[in-house]
């Protein structure tokens, strides 16, 4: 069988996606209306969709200006057409749809309440919409899936912790079972996070947190998400991408000796560093034991890399055989934090 026949039929996990990451041009073009937001940038569909297309992969503050929107500017501008209860429904359950026909069983995906919150989006709107797409994707579509509420690094800590706050308080602590990390990662270490991580985990939420190849600092930001993100006590219990940590052996003796999984995003890495780097320090990360699962991060401002392309690109990349590809998923299985009568079946 070939490469996508293969990989298609694999059942399969998503654990690093941002389900704002998946809002498609037509879902916002819809919303914009009904909404009635303009988007004076693009008067007609098609030149929304063309859009999508030219953006600028790599970070401002370290590789310069070319005029094009940054990824993250983009991924803000887009979202800014969700308002209500039922846009965060439909984002979501768009993206389950299409999770369910990629045979994808379970997905954690993220959420970011304070890119709603900050433009004067009810956060209740953001919780009930993806509350009742957790249920409804169980029930519509067989696919299982749990929420990870992911702060802003670049806004203040305050913040994060004041909306974390506000969703306990609101009654919304079951809709999400984790938290994370993620926006723009220049000059913000996890460490100035430490006390919303140690507060989390008190409660007993799962925490995460992005350290993305490429960026400042990165190796530096790993060590502390692997060792004291929770005020030096414990670390995290998963790094997002992280693909870097292959370059230095302490980090890598850590996130062993500590089990971490790692969820890499091949494309996200692929659309701005060049495929040997990529693929071959995926193939270490792999051989050295490291466990990994592969995801797609923001699918949409990728250029339609879904979990299926992202796979497909490390068979071929990485020459994995039918059988690394079937380890690679029970990997995320385990990495993953389905209940434990939920790994049971999809193992
Ligand atoms: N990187 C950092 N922050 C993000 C991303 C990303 O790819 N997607 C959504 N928030
Ligand atoms: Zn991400």
């Amino acid at each position: 069988t070939s490469i996508s026949t293969f990989v298609s039929q694999l059942p399969k996990v998503e654990l690093h996606v941002h389900i704002e990451g998946t809002l498609s041009p037509s879902l916002r073009w819809h919303l914009a209306q009904k909404n009635q937001i303009p988007l004076p940038q693009y008067p007609t569909y098609k030149s929304l969709v063309a859009s999508y297309a030219t953006m600028y992969n790599h970070r401002r503050e370290l590789h310069g200006d070319n005029g094009l929107p940054t990824f993250l500017e983009a991924y803000y501008g887009g979202m800014e057409v969700l308002r209500t209860e039922e846009d965060f429904y439909d984002l979501a359950m768009e993206y389950l749809a299409k999770a369910a026909d990629m045979n994808v069983r379970y997905a954690d995906p993220f959420f970011d309440p304070q890119a709603h919150t900050r433009r004067g989006v009810a956060l209740a709107a953001v919780m009930n919409g993806l509350e009742r797409a957790k249920r409804d994707a169980k029930e519509m579509y067989g696919v299982e899936v749990d929420w990870t509420m992911c702060f802003l690094r670049d806004v203040d800590p305050s913040s994060a912790m004041e909306t974390y706050e506000q969703a306990l308080e609101g009654g919304f602590g079951h809709v999400f079972h984790a938290v994370g990390l993620d926006s723009n990662e220049y000059d913000r270490p996890p460490s100035l996070f430490q006390d919303i991580f140690a507060r989390a985990r008190k409660d007993g939420y799962w925490i995460t947190a992005h350290c993305d190849v490429g960026q400042k600092d990165t190796h530096e930001h790993i060590r502390e998400v692997a060792t004291s993100c929770v005020g030096g006590l414990e670390g995290a219990d998963r790094i997002d991408h992280g693909l870097n940590a292959i370059e230095r052996p302490e980090l890598i003796q850590i996130i062993k000796q500590r089990s971490l999984g790692l969820t890499l995003c091949p494309h996200a890495y692929h659309r701005r560093l060049p495929t040997e780097y990529v693929f071959g320090n995926i193939k270490r990360l792999w051989n050295e034991g490291v466990r990994i699962t592969i995801a797609s991060d923001d699918p949409t401002y990728m250029h339609q890399r879904w979990v299926l392309e992202n796979l497909e690109l490390v068979m071929y990349h990485c020459g994995f055989s039918g059988g690394d590809m079937v380890r690679l998923q029970r990997t995320g299985v385990d990495i993953s934090w389905a209940a434990e009568d939920v790994k049971e079946r999809i193992r």
